[in-house]
C-alpha cells in the first residue's frame, strides 16, 4: 500500500499550471470540423464565449469552422450570433465580449471526403494564423461522426496538417470505438498520423468541476488519507442516473447501450479519480499513469463472474417525474421493437491491488429513472459505537454539487440518543463561479497543450477491456425479462438484489422535492424535511409483494414514490389504493397500534421507508408538524 506521506502530495491545479493564476490561454487557431452541428452551437461556442467573458482567451486567437454547408464567414458569424443567444450559459449576455469573439470566427466549406477541401482549409489556417498572430498552435476539433474519423485523419495528413509548423493537436469526441477491437484499431489508425501527445480524446466528465475536485479533495485533505483503503472503507458506489429516456437519440443509442454510453468512459474516469494512487506531481503523465494503473488493477470478468456480478435493465412504459406518461424503450423512435439493448447497468468490480483488495466498487447508470443525479458514495466500515449507521462520504457530482459527510450526532436533550446528521460543502454557497458548459477547461487546456484532462490510448483500451466481457455476454444472451423496470422508477430489482446479496444497499440521495410530492410533508418546515431526507431509506418491491401485514406490530411509515399498492381488510376486501405521492402506515405509527390492513403492491413500487424510531425522534422537535400529520391522517381515515 502507498505510504500516507505520498497521499498528501503537493496540491496544485489540475490541468495546466497557468490555470492557477487564471491567465489567458496560449495563442492558437481552433479548427472545428463539423462546425454546423449541434456540438458547436450547444457546447463549443458557449464555452469559448464563457472563456472570452472571463478574459481567458488570448487576443491572438481564431476559430475556423468547416462543414459541408456552403456558407461564407459573414453568414457563419451571423448563424453563431443567433445561436449564442439561445445557448449561452451566463445570466446576462455581454454583447461586447461576443463581438470580440465573433470577429475571430472564420469559415470554409467542404466535403469531408474531398482532398481539395483540406488543401483550402490548410491555406485558411495559415492565412488566419498569420493575420491573427495565432499561428504555431493548431487545434483540429473533430466534431463529426466517428465513422469519418479514419478518412478525415488520412486527408488531414495528406494535406500537410501533421507537418504544420509549431504545435498540432487533434481533438476527438466519444464514442471512441464500439468495443475493444475497434478502439484498438482506431488508436492504431490515429497513431499513424499523430503522436500520442498530439491526440486529445474528450470525456466531458473530466470537464466537470466536481469530477476534478475528486482529485483535489484527496490530495488536499490529508485527514482522509489514512482511511483511504480497504481496511477502513467497506465499499464504494458510483451512480449516474438520468430521468431522460433516449428521446430523439434512438438510432445512436440502440447500437450503443448504457455500458458503451456511460460506463466505459464517464464512470471509469470517476472510478480512476476516486481509487487511483495519488500521483507524485500534477504533471500530465504522472496523473495519467496512475489512472491507467488503477484500471489495470480492475479484475476482468469471465462469463461466470459477469453473469453473477452484472445486472442489466431496459425500461418499459411508465411515468415521468412530472406525472406525464413515458414511452417504453422499445416504443421510442428508431429503436428496434424487439431490442435487447440495455438502458441500465449495475456492475460489481474488484480492484486487485494492495490498497483495495477485498473491497467492492459498485457502478450503476441508467436512463428513464426516478432521479437525475451523479453521486459517489464512500461507505466506511462499521464502528462499535455507530448504532449500525456507518459513516458515509458522498461526492455530489450533479445536479447538486458538493461534498457531504453523513455522520451521527447526539440529539439535543437529556437522553443520549443518536440521530443521522449531514455535514455539507455546497458549491453554490462557497463559490461565485458562473455555471459553464464543462467544455471551458477542456478547450483552455488544449490551447495550453495540457493533456491531463484527456484520455490517453492506454486508458481508453483498458476501460474497453473491463467492459468487453459484459458486452459479449449481453450480446450473446437475450434478456428474457426485458423490459424489467418501468420508466421513472429506481431501476430493475435485480440491481438491488446485487447489493442485498452482499448485505448492502444502494444509497439513494433523497432530495426534498421527493418528500414534498406527498401531502404529509408538503407544509413541513425545512429543518424537519432535511432530517427526513437523511432518515428515509429506499425500498423497491415487486408487483404482488406484501409490504405490511394486517395485525403486525411494526409501525414504519412508507412514502410511495412510484407505483400503486392496495390496502386489504380482514375479510380480504379492498379498502383502497395508495398511489405515488401518498403515504401509508401513518396510523400504526401515530397511534402505536398494530396494522389494521395488509398493504400489497399492485405494480412494481419504489418506496421510502421511515423507521418509526427515526420518525418519533425527528418529530419530537416539531409538535406542530406532528399535529398536522394527525390531521391529514384523520382526514384520510
Ligand atoms: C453522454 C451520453 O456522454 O453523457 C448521454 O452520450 C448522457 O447519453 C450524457 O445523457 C450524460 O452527461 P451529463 O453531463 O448530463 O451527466
Amino acid at each position: 500500500m502507498q505510504s500516507d506521506s505520498a497521499e498528501t502530495a503537493q496540491a496544485g491545479t489540475l490541468g495546466h499550471a497557468s490555470r492557477g493564476s487564471e491567465a489567458a490561454a496560449a495563442p492558437g487557431v481552433l479548427v472545428i470540423l463539423g462546425a454546423s452541428g449541434d456540438l458547436t452551437k450547444r457546447l463549443l461556442m458557449p464555452a469559448l464565449y464563457n472563456l472570452a467573458c472571463d478574459g481567458l482567451l488570448p487576443a491572438e486567437f481564431a476559430v475556423i469552422g468547416m462543414a459541408r454547408r456552403p456558407l461564407d464567414t459573414t453568414a457563419f458569424r451571423e448563424q453563431q450570433r443567433q445561436d449564442i443567444q439561445r445557448f449561452h450559459t451566463r445570466r446576462d449576455f455581454d454583447a461586447d465580449r461576443w463581438a470580440w469573439l465573433e470577429s475571430r470566427l472564420h469559415y470554409t466549406s467542404g466535403e469531408f471526403g474531398d482532398p481539395e477541401a483540406y488543401a483550402r482549409l490548410r491555406d485558411t489556417v495559415l492565412a488566419v494564423g498569420g493575420d491573427s498572430g495565432a499561428a504555431g498552435n493548431t487545434l483540429l476539433y473533430l466534431a463529426i461522426s466517428p465513422e469519418f474519423f479514419q478518412t478525415v485523419n488520412g486527408l488531414l495528413d495528406e494535406a500537410g496538417f501533421t507537418q504544420l509548423p509549431g504545435s498540432r493537436k487533434i481533438i476527438v469526441e466519444k464514442p471512441f470505438g464500439k468495443d475493444l477491437d475497434s478502439a484498438v484499431a482506431l488508436n492504431r489508425s490515429l497513431l499513424t498520423h499523430w503522436r500520442e501527445d498530439e491526440i486529445y480524446r474528450i470525456d466531458h466528465y473530466l470537464g466537470k468541476e466536481t469530477v476534478q475536485n475528486l482529485l483535489a479533495f484527496r490530495m488536499a485533505n490529508g485527514m482522509f488519507a489514512p482511511l483511504w483503503n480497504a481496511a477502513h472503507i467497506d465499499h464504494i458506489q458510483i451512480s449516474a442516473t438520468e430521468t431522460v429516456g433516449v428521446e430523439t437519440r434512438g438510432e445512436y443509442y440502440d447500437k450503443t447501450g448504457v455500458v458503451r454510453d456511460m460506463l466505459q468512459n464517464h464512470l471509469m474516469q470517476m472510478l480512476a479519480y476516486v481509487c487511483m494512487e495519488l500521483p507524485t506531481s500534477l504533471e500530465p503523465s504522472a496523473v495519467r499513469d496512475e489512472k491507467s494503473r488503477l484500471l489495470r488493477a480492475v479484475r476482468l470478468f469471465d462469463p461466470a463472474s459477469a453473469a453473477r456480478d452484472c445486472v442489466r435493465g431496459q425500461y418499459g412504459a411508465g411515468t415521468k417525474a412530472d406525472g406525464s406518461a413515458a414511452l417504453g424503450y422499445r416504443q421510442e423512435p428508431n429503436v428496434d421493437p424487439e431490442s435487447n439493448n440495455a438502458t441500465y447497468a449495475a456492475l460489481k468490480l474488484h480492484l486487485d491491488n494492495d490498497r483495495w483488495a477485498g473491497m467492492p466498487v459498485y457502478l450503476r447508470s441508467g436512463k428513464a429513472l426516478w432521479k437525475r443525479g451523479t453521486e459517489i458514495v464512500v461507505q466506511f466500515k462499521p464502528q462499535p459505537g455507530d448504532g449500525g449507521e456507518p459513516n458515509l462520504l458522498i461526492f455530489h457530482i450533479q445536479p447538486f454539487q458538493g461534498v457531504e459527510i453523513r455522520m451521527q450526532a447526539k440529539r439535543p436533550g437529556p437522553a443520549f440518543e443518536l440521530q443521522r446528521a449531514g455535514m455539507r460543502f455546497d458549491y453554490a454557497e462557497t463559490f461565485e463561479a458562473t455555471r459553464g458548459t464543462g467544455y471551458e477547461v477542456l478547450l483552455y487546456s488544449a490551447l495550453n497543450s495540457d493533456p491531463t484532462l484527456f484520455s490517453r490510448t492506454d486508458f481508453v483500451e483498458d476501460s474497453w477491456r473491463i467492459v468487453q466481457p459484459v458486452l459479449d455476454l449481453w450480446k450473446d444472451t437475450r434478456a428474457a425479462d426485458f423490459p424489467n423496470y418501468m420508466a421513472g422508477t429506481w431501476g430493475p430489482l435485480a440491481a438491488h438484489a446485487l447489493l442485498a446479496r452482499d448485505g448492502r444497499r444502494w444509497h439513494e440521495c433523497i432530495t426534498r422535492d421527493v418528500l414534498l410530492r406527498s401531502e404529509f410533508f408538503a407544509n413541513a418546515p425545512a429543518v424537519l424535511l432535511n432530517n427526513l431526507t437523511l432518515a428515509c431509506q429506499p425500498r423497491a418491491v415487486e408487483a404482488g409483494a406484501t409490504v405490511v401485514e394486517r395485525g403486525e406490530q411494526s409501525s414504519d411509515l412508507y412514502v410511495v414514490c412510484r407505483g400503486e399498492l392496495e390496502a386489504i381488510g380482514g375479510s380480504g376486501e379492498r379498502l383502497g389504493v395508495v398511489k405515488a405521492g401518498e403515504c401509508f402506515g401513518e396510523m400504526a405509527l401515530l397511534d402505536n397500534r398494530p396494522r389494521n390492513a395488509t398493504v400489497r403492491a399492485v405494480s412494481p413500487c419504489d418506496l421510502l421507508v421511515l423507521a418509526a424510531a427515526d420518525f418519533r425522534r425527528i418529530v419530537q422537535d416539531f409538535p406542530q408538524a406532528e399535529a398536522e400529520f394527525r390531521r391529514i391522517a384523520a382526514q384520510r381515515r
